[in-house]
């Protein structure tokens, strides 16, 4: 392999993804990128490029002093940008905002390809790279800002197709009145948008043990985009998805979560309604199907995009169980007509 790909996400969860060779220090790679990693000495000595390796295989070196990188920072995956050379592609946690790294925003347009309506509950939005452009680099589980043409305005959406694809997809709840759903109701294919991104924190990171996946309404997108990325790397990793919907009507692609369940050998999944009034098989909240065994006594990576209550609930629901478990990953939105997301 004569490079890498490294993924830098900002702390204000921008993310730029960068071009390393084989046997360049990763510092040395982002400033040829011209992003401006923080740094002093350029030698080991200050500590001053510290950043956090969210995966990736790499090699230290042997010339940085402890004051720099303790070895219990280094066993717990902190890196010296100015030492590190990686050996595979990297995500890198920065633990500055992207401006102090002079990386702005990207952006980057795309054309109407596609609306496939799902009922009254949603669409799927899909999009063409410009074809002149790169296929957008994203981590899985990232979204973008969509401006909406005419309005001023824009809304956040999670990739629900993975990275490196020059046609994208998302999964947009349909909103009576809302700016998006009334746009997308009169959209011809050909327009063209503009996208600011990647975004967020929330993003796959390296799987190292089992998953459990919780996915509220429109919040499987990002889910979509990270069941296709384990199936392309032939992941038999255990993976469980819980996707729930507050009506029936709302449970959608669900053909598509089955055929990952035919592609992923250690994939599984449910559904769970939240109408009382449903014949569902599983009626209720997420928690409520939610049994210890699949917090696999706290080796477990749990993943959750959902609305606000969700998460809190979900919280509630582990403490409860008795489980902390290894790392718990969440995006809250907020479908309405001001879009807003918090990733931790
Ligand atoms: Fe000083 Fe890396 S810049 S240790």
């Amino acid at each position: 392999m004569d490079s890498y790909s490294i993924a830098l996400n900002f702390e204000d969860g921008v993310t730029r993804i960068i071009d390393c060779k084989a046997g360049e220090k990763v510092l040395d790679a982002a400033y040829r990128s011209k992003v401006n990693l923080p740094m002093d000495c350029s030698d080991g000595v200050c500590g001053t490029c510290k950043c956090r390796a969210e995966s990736g295989s790499y090699d230290l070196g042997d010339d940085y002093i402890p004051d720099a990188l303790s070895e219990d920072e280094a066993a717990a995956g902190l890196v010296l940008t100015c030492q590190m050379r990686v050996t595979s592609d990297c995500v890198l946690a920065v633990p500055v905002a992207s401006r102090a790294c002079k990386v702005g925003q990207q952006k980057f347009a795309a054309t109407l390809a596609r609306i496939a309506t799902q009922g009254d509950a949603a669409v799927v939005l899909e999009l063409d790279v410009d074809p002149a452009a790169a296929a957008p680099a994203f981590l899985p589980g990232q979204y973008v800002n969509i401006a909406i043409p005419g309005s001023g305005q824009t809304r956040a959406y999670s990739f629900s197709s993975a990275p490196g694809e020059r046609r994208i997809s998302f999964l947009i709840k349909k909103i009576p009145g809302g700016l998006m759903s009334t746009w997308l109701e009169q959209a011809v294919p050909g327009t063209m948008l503009e996208l600011t991104g990647p975004l967020g924190s929330f993003y796959l990171r390296e799987v190292r043990r089992p998953l459990l996946l919780l996915a509220g309404g429109t919040g499987l997108a990002p889910f979509l985009s990270m069941l296709e990325v384990l199936a392309r790397a032939g992941s038999d990793e255990t993976v469980h998805l819980i996707y729930g919907v507050t009506r029936d009507l709302d449970l959608v692609l669900v053909d598509e979560i089955a055929a990952y369940a035919r592609r992923l050998p250690n994939f599984t999944y449910r559904t769970v309604v939240a109408d009382a009034g449903s014949r569902h098989a599983r009626t209720g909240w997420v928690t409520d199907h939610m049994p210890a065994e699949l917090l696999h006594g706290g080796d477990v990576d749990v993943y959750l995009c959902g609305p606000p209550p969700m998460v809190d609930a979900v919280r509630g629901h582990l403490e409860g169980l008795g489980v902390t478990p290894r790392s718990f990953h969440y995006e809250k939105f907020t479908p309405a007509t001001t879009t807003s997301r918090f990733a931790a």
